[in-house]
């Protein structure tokens, strides 16, 4: 590709609404331009970047049996009322304003409806069906660029099979070839297990990368792989331990002390001698939360402790349950159930609310104090925290999903009657899986860990072109013949080659897109080099830069560029 008739229009600066280094770097190096929020052209080089991850994706999916699939985007909307997923997606969901059709989401229900009547004995089961195709969500915030389009490709897979057997060995199938998959994208990944929520299974998995971008946070344990949602991420740290003797409790006058932070400055005392109160409605009764100093509730953790329906309890309401405001209530005198946090097991001579304005109480001994007093995690993970499995430190972080794997059971099949018959001659529900990878998020994932201050560094699996080939003055003639020469010798070579052969730009310019585009090695032609014989190499990734007798370029490139 010669840079002069390519479209590949570099900016120095990107536009202020891109934050993020991909972002900014996708934009900058003419990957990508945004129509409108959340809807992005991808412009030649971008594409053809996308074309490769969707290629290693295909070769991975074909190796585990797939069969490739090419659904419409368009959707009778009745299909999805049918499964009930008109109403689960709500407003995510695009509607087509004079017919009655849905842009597809996600594609549970046309592959369901394929195999509706078709997989119809245990004979023609297991099948796995996938294709890479866009789809359409309306994400209330897109934002960090194709991480979170409205519109974006996704390679998604379904599996059919007879038995439970057949779905774990689908599902573990998938399992491999996502971290083949990931692997060959030289992506650092780590593997989440996850509730799965609204799709409705029992099992599932999300390949995770840590990004700034994310909106889930995870805790994270290097050493044994140990990563868990915050939501309900566990950690090993201390509890409270008793300190001295127990005093009786008393009151103490703390006008305008509301929070941990005012009571530790004003009673002169460390955070791990208070107990926090957060006080909850759960079926329609109050519970006060017991945290240890400043910690927050995890409201997740609370709702899976007590089952049912929590909210935290309204400011007005306080008043009448525990005749305070929220900054003053505490433990002793509290006329509802109580429960804590593990790390306040048992701890005495502490400090909470008096369930009266203005007032503290000292000395309590939630042992003594408090009867039937329950205990359970209710604390967020932090990092700097041990892992609950091996013990090493683990660290907080935000991350993106790459992609998940369900194993969905026979929602899809039972709502749409995708039914089989089995040896016996019995009829049973499909048992099915999905399984998604978002083809934009793995090239913005891959630039947010692999860039510097000057643009992208690309590997030899993703990159657009191998070689950048720099001609620096295309109008002097020795530069011209040779650097014109190498270009159809290189090609020759099996390498794909961005030749600047601009006739305009200055050698800066030059070197600057070449650096911003980020191709793993880039051949400089220069007139005095060339009269010397010599040529130069530059590795993007780490800067070397090399002279060169020309009859050794070859070897060098097969060196340097593993293909
Ligand atoms: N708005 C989006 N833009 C780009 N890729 C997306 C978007 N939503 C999902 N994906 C990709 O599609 C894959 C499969 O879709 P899935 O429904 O499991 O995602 P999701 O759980 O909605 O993701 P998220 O929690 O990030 O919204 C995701 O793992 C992700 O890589
Ligand atoms: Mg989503
Ligand atoms: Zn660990």
């Amino acid at each position: 590709m010669k840079f002069s008739k390519a479209f590949i229009p570099t900016l120095k600066e990107a536009p202020s609404d891109a934050i993020i280094p991909s972002h900014v770097l996708m934009i900058r190096a003419g990957l990508v331009r945004m129509v409108s929020a959340g809807i992005y052209s991808f412009l030649p080089v971008g594409y053809k970047i996308i074309r490769q991850i969707s290629e290693v994706i295909r070769e991975e999916m074909n190796a585990i049996g797939g069969q490739e699939f090419h659904l419409p985007a368009l959707n009778p909307k009745e299909i999805w009322d049918s499964t009930g997923r008109t109403e689960a997606f709500g407003e995510v969901l695009f509607h087509i304003k004079n017919r009655d059709y849905v842009l597809a989401p996600t594609h549970e229900e046309i592959m369901t409806f394929h195999a509706k009547g078709v997989l119809a004995s245990y004979k023609d089961l297991p099948q796995i069906w996938y294709q890479i195709q866009t789809k359409f969500r309306n994400e209330s915030r897109p934002r960090s660029g194709v991480i979170r389009g409205r519109q974006f490709l996704m390679k998604d897979a379904y599996t059919f099979d007879a038995t439970t057997e057949g779905l774990d060995h689908a599902y573990s199938l998938h399992d491999q070839a996502y971290r083949k998959i990931f692997d060959r994208c030289s992506l650092k990944y780590f593997v989440v297990g996850a509730a799965s929520g609204a799709m409705g299974g029992s099992k599932s998995e999300e390949f995770m990368v840590k990004s700034d971008a994310g909106e889930d946070t995870v805790a994270y344990c290097e050493k044994c792989g140990y990563a868990a949602n915050v939501e309900v991420a566990q950690s090993k740290v201390d509890t409270v331990k008793r300190r001295g003797e127990s005093k009786d409790y008393y009151e103490i006058h703390t006008p305008n002390i509301k929070s941990i932070d005012e009571l530790c400055g004003f009673l002169k005392i460390d955070e791990t001698e208070t107990a926090k109160s957060r006080v909850y409605i759960h079926n329609g009764a109050p519970v006060l939360i017991l945290m240890l100093g400043n910690e927050e509730v995890n409201e997740s953790k609370l709702a899976s402790v007590l089952g049912g329906e929590v909210r935290p309890a309204h400011p007005e309401e306080l008043a009448e349950i525990a005749g305070a405001d929220a900054g003053s209530i505490g433990p002793i005198g509290f006329k509802h159930r109580i429960i804590a946090d593990n790390r306040l097991k048992d701890g005495n001579n502490l400090y909470s609310g008096a369930n009266k304005n203005d007032y503290h109480i000292g000395g309590i001994d939630l042992k003594r104090d408090v009867t039937n007093l329950e205990y359970f995690d209710l604390r967020y993970a932090q990092t700097g925290e041990q892992c609950p499995n091996c013990g090493e430190v683990m660290e907080v972080f935000k991350a993106i999903e790459l992609g998940h794997i369900f194993k969905l059971g026979t929602k899809y099949s039972e709502a749409l009657g995708a039914m089989f018959l089995d040896e016996e001659g019995k009829e049973h529900p499909i048992i099915m899986g999905s399984y998604g990878i978002g083809v934009e998020r793995i090239l913005a994932c891959y630039i947010e860990q692999n860039y510097d201050d000057k643009g992208i560094i690309w590997d030899t699996a993703l990159t657009p072109f191998h070689v950048h080939l720099i001609g620096i003055n295309m109008k002097n003639d020795i530069v011209v013949e040779t650097s014109t020469k190498l270009y159809e010798e290189m090609q020759s070579w099996g390498y794909e080659v961005l030749f600047d052969d601009r006739t305009d730009g200055s050698a800066g310019v030059k070197f600057n897109d070449a650096d911003l585009l980020g191709m793993p090695v880039q051949v400089i032609v220069g007139e005095r080099n060339i009269k010397e014989g010599m040529i130069e190499v530059k590795v993007r990734r780490t800067d070397e830069r090399m002279k060169i007798e020309l009859g050794a370029l070859k070897d060098k490139l097969s060196e340097l560029i593993q293909k």
